[in-house]
């Protein structure tokens, strides 16, 4: 009769072991995604330097709007509207993309013009549809602040200048990045972070070829690919975009460089059309869905979400 306990024990132990083993299961070799890496370490005073200017309204020309006027990092990255307006209110060309882990994109922007997050935080700050900012002016108005002043002069040991600048709100950015989706989770070996319909929707993703552009950490952003390519999509114009990565896609609504899809079904539908010449069913549609809405991370520790 004692050995009832025993054996029950013994079954408990069992299966904590068996738990355990599954949460550190390395992740099969031949997944086409990467793990999120976990925040790169960077230096702590440029890091919240940065983030306050990329609230600070004065690195734009007239004074008006700031980085983060576009790109809300309370919700995810970017805005809620299909194209964000230029100073002069007319509508910009292209959808506003999200900042998070933008760093880990092999180039930046829509059309990957951008080598780096400096050239690229550069050209916005000049771009006269987007901050309009002459640099010298702005350098003058943040001098003119003596407590931001004497932040940059400790930090860059100089008067502020265009590459402390720069450096600083790079510096942040690279601080932008969500891990811990549950697809990442998964990926790490918890079996029961994503249920089955969306690994469902991963083994389609992957059978189908999405995966043979959207790849890699990113999911996306390590590739020049053409739009398009057996039925029109989106406005024709560029042609040739950088693959936009995926993740947290669930929350950056509208779609496409000109941000013409609405909902992720039309996204994933029209996707499968245009660079896969294949009609989808609508039940590929929601598995591919479901997958897509595993790839959601963290800022900060709080879920990336919609803007409100
Ligand atoms: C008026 C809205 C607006 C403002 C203000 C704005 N951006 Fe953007 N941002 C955009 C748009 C639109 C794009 C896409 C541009 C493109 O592809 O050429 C973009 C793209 C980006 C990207 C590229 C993301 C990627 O994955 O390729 C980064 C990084 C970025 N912005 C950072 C900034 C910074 C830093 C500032 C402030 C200096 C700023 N933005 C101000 C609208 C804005
Ligand atoms: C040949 C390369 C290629 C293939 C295959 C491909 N995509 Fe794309 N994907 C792109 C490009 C390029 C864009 C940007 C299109 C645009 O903005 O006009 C994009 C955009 C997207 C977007 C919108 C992202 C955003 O932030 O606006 C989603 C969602 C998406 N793809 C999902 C998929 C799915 C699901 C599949 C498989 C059914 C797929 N893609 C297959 C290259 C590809």
């Amino acid at each position: 009769m004692a050995a009832r306990p025993a054996i029950l024990a013994g079954l408990l132990v069992l299966c904590a072991l068996v738990k355990l083993g599954a949460a550190v299961l390395p992740a099969p070799r031949d997944h086409p995604i990467g793990i999120l890496p976990p925040l790169a370490l960077v230096d702590e005073g440029r890091r919240a330097l940065g983030e306050r200017l990329f609230a600070d309204p004065r690195l734009s020309g007239d004074g008006t709007r700031s980085c983060a006027g576009c790109h809300d990092l309370r919700s995810n990255g970017a805005s809620a509207r299909r194209r964000d307006l230029a100073p002069d209110g007319t509508e910009l060309p292209l959808n506003t993309a999200t900042v998070f882990n933008a760093a880990l994109n092999f180039r930046l922007g829509w059309e990957g013009r951008a080598r780096s997050l400096e050239a690229q935080t550069e050209a916005l700050l000049r771009n006269p549809a987007i901050m309009g900012a002459d640099p010298e002016v702005v350098l003058r108005r943040l001098s003119a602040d003596p407590a931001l002043a004497a932040e940059f002069r400790a930090i860059y040991r100089r008067e502020p200048d265009a590459p402390a600048l720069i450096d600083a709100l790079s510096t942040f950015q690279r601080s932008l990045v969500t891990p811990r989706s549950r697809f990442d989770l998964w990926l790490g070996g918890v079996e029961e972070a994503i249920t089955p319909a969306e690994r469902e929707g991963y083994l389609l993703f992957r059978s189908i070829g999405c995966a043979a552009c959207h790849q890699g950490v990113n999911i996306g952003g390590n590739l020049f690919q053409y739009h398009g390519i057996f039925h029109a999509l989106a406005a024709p114009e560029p042609r040739m975009l950088r693959v936009p990565s995926l993740r947290n896609v669930a929350v950056t609504a509208p779609y496409f460089h000109d941000g013409s899809a609405a909902t992720l079904e039309d996204a994933v539908r029209g996707m499968g059309l245009a660079q896969l010449n294949l009609v989808m069913e609508e039940a590929q549609v929601a598995a591919i869905v479901a997958f897509l809405r595993s790839l959601t991370g963290s800022y900060r520790g709080a879920p990336v979400t919609a803007p409100p």
